[in-house]
């Protein structure tokens, strides 16, 4: 018989976590203005929220936390995190920045300005609030097939080429960088292919631009690659993260993903005058230059997790979770976003509740849902947070109402995954009695799921 499969790690340090009532979850979500972003972390059970910040991380890197160099400037730390960009992903120039949006709001004071055009495939919130509050326009050329959640396309975070040219032929004045986001999260955790990112390349040579690699998941997607695409089964993860990122002029990270920690992030370039530029803007909003928002012991930490992140078999254990979710619920009948991302499964909110209409948050209700029926806490990605166009100001429906569970690394087990997939399923199976959605009573002028207050239509 063969030995089924099992986690790459054992468990040395455990965390209590606590069920809770139906009638109290229902006060808490009320009390919170059915925004599971204002509750506390006591009144959830297993928090989905994201898999930002929210890992485990390793003896090894608990060690590294003991370690770290708290100088002011040219500590060890730096080095060691320096050592381990160069060493994994093939940058030379990096600056540290305390997470993912510190360095995009760093790196873009340099190079975007007011009217300028950013094309890429689905630009993460952040990224594109980034963008926007810079007066300029994110441009999504990611693939037809990624906005049909049925079709089993194995790339579904790959830009298409043919938009992404038009968009330069007729704006290259504007256009400072691509951006590619690996994997991409707002179309589902779909990765991109290392052919795509070629011709991306290519593309980008042509029009004499810049790359940039969103990377928080760049090493499931590197997994994704050496498991789907033809001619990269025998590569190991490191080397198709070298390849990956030779298309590559620069990247940003939020390190609170692939390199399991916490807090922290950076940016890396292979230009030292683009380094030179964005020290003065990572001076002013995050610190010096060779500590940027983070401490020693986080550098520290965080050059560990880039190595831990991207192993064969830790990514196996971390994805094929992910895909134990995935499955039930399709087994279940539920509709999800296929195939099965890297990060989280996400729910296809407007075929779970295809009869409440768009105005009243599909995936929020379906979330709001699932909180009151386990005590698990998933996020909208959909129409809250596609929030309002910036010069309309007219609500934007996006092609997906999605409700995301993103699984943190290393943190839960299956047992866990199995009550989310049943609490789902009563859902569903109830479904038809669900019948009143959500308005919105208040809303921030940027970036509005965070902190905004709803009530029951
Ligand atoms: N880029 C991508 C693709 C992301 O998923 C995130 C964060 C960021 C940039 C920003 O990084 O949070 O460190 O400032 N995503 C989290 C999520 C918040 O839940 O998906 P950050």
């Amino acid at each position: 018989m063969e030995l089924p499969f099992a986690e790459s790690y054992k468990i040395k340090m455990v965390e209590p976590i606590r069920k809770s009532s139906r009638q109290e979850r229902e006060t808490w979500i009320r009390e919170a203005g059915y925004n599971l972003f204002r509750l506390k972390s006591t009144q959830v059970f297993i928090d989905l929220l994201t898999d930002s910040g929210t890992g485990a991380m390793s003896d090894k890197q608990w060690s590294e936390m003991m370690i770290g160099d708290e100088s002011y400037a040219g500590a060890t730390s730096y080095f060691k995190m320096k050592n381990a960009i160069l060493d994994i992903l093939g940058f030379e120039y990096f600056l540290p920045t305390h997470q993912g949006r510190a360095a995009e709001n760093v790196l873009f004071s340099v190079l975007i300005k007011e009217g300028d055009i950013i094309p890429g495939n689905s630009h993460f919130d952040t990224t594109k609030g980034h963008i926007e509050f810079r007066r300029a326009q994110a441009i999504d050329c990611t693939i037809d097939e990624a906005f049909d959640t049925t079709l089993d396309h194995p790339f579904k975070g790959n830009i298409d080429l043919g938009k992404l040219e038009a968009v330069l032929n007729e704006h290259s004045d504007e256009i400072p960088f691509i951006i590619v986001t690996v994997t991409c999260n707002s179309s589902g955790g779909q990765p991109v292919s290392l052919e795509n990112l070629k011709m991306v390349r290519q593309i980008a040579d042509k029009y004499g631009k810049l790359v940039l690699f969103d990377s928080a998941r760049f090493a499931e997607n590197a997994y994704f690659i050496k498991m789907r695409e033809k001619g990269c089964e025998d590569k190991s993860i490191r080397t198709i993260v070298r390849e990956m990122f030779e298309n590559a002029d620069m990247m940003t990270m939020s390190a609170k993903k692939d390199a399991i920690v916490n807090m922290g992030g950076f940016i890396a370039m292979r230009s030292k005058e683009l380094h030179t530029k964005a020290s003065v803007f990572n001076i002013m909003f995050e610190g010096y230059i060779t500590y940027g928002g983070m401490s020693g012991r986080d550098m520290n930490a965080l050059a560990q997790g880039l190595y831990e992140g991207s192993e064969f078999e830790y990514l196996e254990t971390r994805i094929r979770q992910v895909e134990y979710l995935g499955k039930k619920l399709m087994d279940f009948g539920i509709p999800v976003q296929q195939p099965i991302g890297g990060h989280a499964v996400f729910l296809d909110a407007k075929r779970f509740l295809p009869h409440l209409p768009k105005e009243e948050f599909q995936a929020q209700t379906l979330a709001v849902e699932l909180y009151l029926e386990a005590g698990v806490r998933g996020v909208e990605i959909g129409a809250l947070l596609a929030d309002r166009d910036p010069i309309t100001r007219k609500n934007r429906y996006p092609a997906l109402e999605l409700m995301r569970l993103a699984i943190p690394r290393r943190v839960y087990t299956n047992n866990h995954m199995d009550v989310v997939a049943v609490a789902l399923k009563n859902i569903y199976d109830r479904r038809d009695a669900i019948r009143r959605g959500f308005k919105i009573i208040y809303e921030a002028p940027i970036m509005r799921h965070f902190t905004v207050a709803l009530d029951l239509v």
